[in-house]
C-alpha cells in the first residue's frame, strides 16, 4: 500500500514539473505576442514588422543582407537602375536589388570559367550594366553579347494565352530604347548590342563557348529558343539566370523551360526573387 502511494506521488510530482515547464513556455509566448501586437506572427523570434527587405514581391525579415551594404554593389546597382528603363511601379521607387545581386553573383561564377557572356532581353541594361560595373567588364578579355529587338516583344511570338498581357507590356514598358542602350554601353567596347529578334539573330554573333547566360525576354517562345540554342555552348558549371521563371504571371515561360530542363536531365531552382537558376552540367 505504502509502495503504491509512493509511486502515485512520484507520478504527480513529474506531472507538476511538466506543467510548470508548459506554463513557462506559454508565458514566453504571451510576452512575444505582446511585443508584436498588431503585427502578426514571429518567425525565429523576429517580429514580422522588422522587415529588412520588402520589395519586388519579396518580404524578408531576420536575415543578414550584408550584400545590400557593400559599396561596390551599391554603385553597380545605381548604374543599372539609372539606365533609363521604364519602370513598372507607376512612379513609385523601383527596387530590384536582390535580383541584381543574383545576376552579379552568377556573373562572378561565369568569370571563373572560359567563355563569353550572353544576355537575351537587355532593354536599357539594368542587369548587364550592374554586372559590367561590379565586375569591371571593360577590363575583361571576353565579350558580353546583348540580344534584344530594343523595341519590345515580337507579336508573332506571343502565344494566345500570353497575347493580351504581352501587348500591354509592349505598350507600357518597351518603347524603342536602342539609342539609349547604345549610349549606356558606349563605355564598354567588349559589350556588343545585337539588334533584332531572338532566335533569328543568334547565329550572326558567331559565339563559341558561353560562361554566363541571362534570359529575360518575357515571352515563352523566344526564351525556349534561346536556351535550346545556347545549352550546348554553355561550359560545364556555367550559370543560367532566368529572370521571370518563378513569377506566377509568367507561367508559360516556366512550363517550356521546365520541359527543356527535364529533356537535358536537369532542373531549375526557383529563387524567392522570382528568378530561376540553372547550372550547366
Ligand atoms: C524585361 S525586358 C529586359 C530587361 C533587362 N534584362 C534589364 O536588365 O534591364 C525584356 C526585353 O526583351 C526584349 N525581347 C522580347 N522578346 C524578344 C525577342 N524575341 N528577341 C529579342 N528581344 C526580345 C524586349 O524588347 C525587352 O527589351
Amino acid at each position: 500500500m505504502i509502495f503504491g502511494n509512493r509511486k502515485k506521488i512520484a507520478a504527480l510530482t513529474d506531472r507538476i514539473a511538466a506543467l510548470k515547464e508548459e506554463r513557462k513556455a506559454l508565458k514566453n509566448r504571451v510576452k512575444e505576442l505582446e511585443r508584436t501586437r498588431g503585427t502578426g506572427d514571429l518567425v525565429a523570434g523576429v517580429p514580422l514588422n522588422d522587415l529588412c527587405y520588402n520589395s519586388d514581391g519579396l518580404s524578408v525579415w531576420g536575415k543578414n543582407l550584408a550584400f545590400l551594404e557593400e559599396a561596390r554593389f551599391k554603385e553597380a546597382y545605381r548604374k543599372g537602375v539609372a539606365s533609363g528603363h521604364r519602370f513598372t511601379t507607376g512612379g513609385a521607387e523601383f527596387h530590384i536589388e536582390w535580383r541584381v545581386h543574383v545576376a552579379i553573383w552568377a556573373a562572378g561564377i561565369g568569370l571563373r570559367l572560359d567563355g563569353d557572356f550572353v544576355e537575351c532581353g537587355v532593354n536599357t541594361g539594368i542587369l548587364s550594366l550592374a554586372i559590367a560595373d561590379y565586375h569591371r567588364f571593360s577590363e575583361r578579355d571576353r565579350v558580353f553579347h546583348l540580344f534584344d529587338t530594343f523595341n519590345g516583344i515580337p507579336e508573332e511570338q506571343m502565344a494566345p494565352e500570353e497575347r493580351e498581357k504581352k501587348k500591354l507590356e509592349n505598350r507600357l514598358f518597351y518603347p524603342d530604347c536602342y539609342e539609349q542602350a547604345k549610349e549606356n554601353f558606349a563605355p564598354y567596347p567588349n559589350m556588343k548590342l545585337i539588334r533584332g529578334r531572338v532566335p533569328d539573330t543568334l547565329e550572326s554573333a558567331k559565339i563559341g563557348k558561353v560562361a554566363y547566360l541571362s534570359i529575360d525576354m518575357n515571352v515563352a517562345e523566344a526564351e525556349l529558343a534561346a536556351i535550346q540554342y545556347f545549352w550546348e555552348k554553355l561550359v560545364p558549371g556555367a550559370p543560367v539566370v532566368l529572370d521571370d521563371y518563378g513569377w506566377s504571371a509568367y507561367e508559360p515561360q516556366k512550363r517550356v523551360l521546365d520541359a527543356f530542363a527535364e529533356q537535358v536531365g536537369t532542373s531549375i531552382l526557383t529563387l524567392p526573387t522570382g528568378q530561376g537558376l540553372m547550372i550547366k552540367c
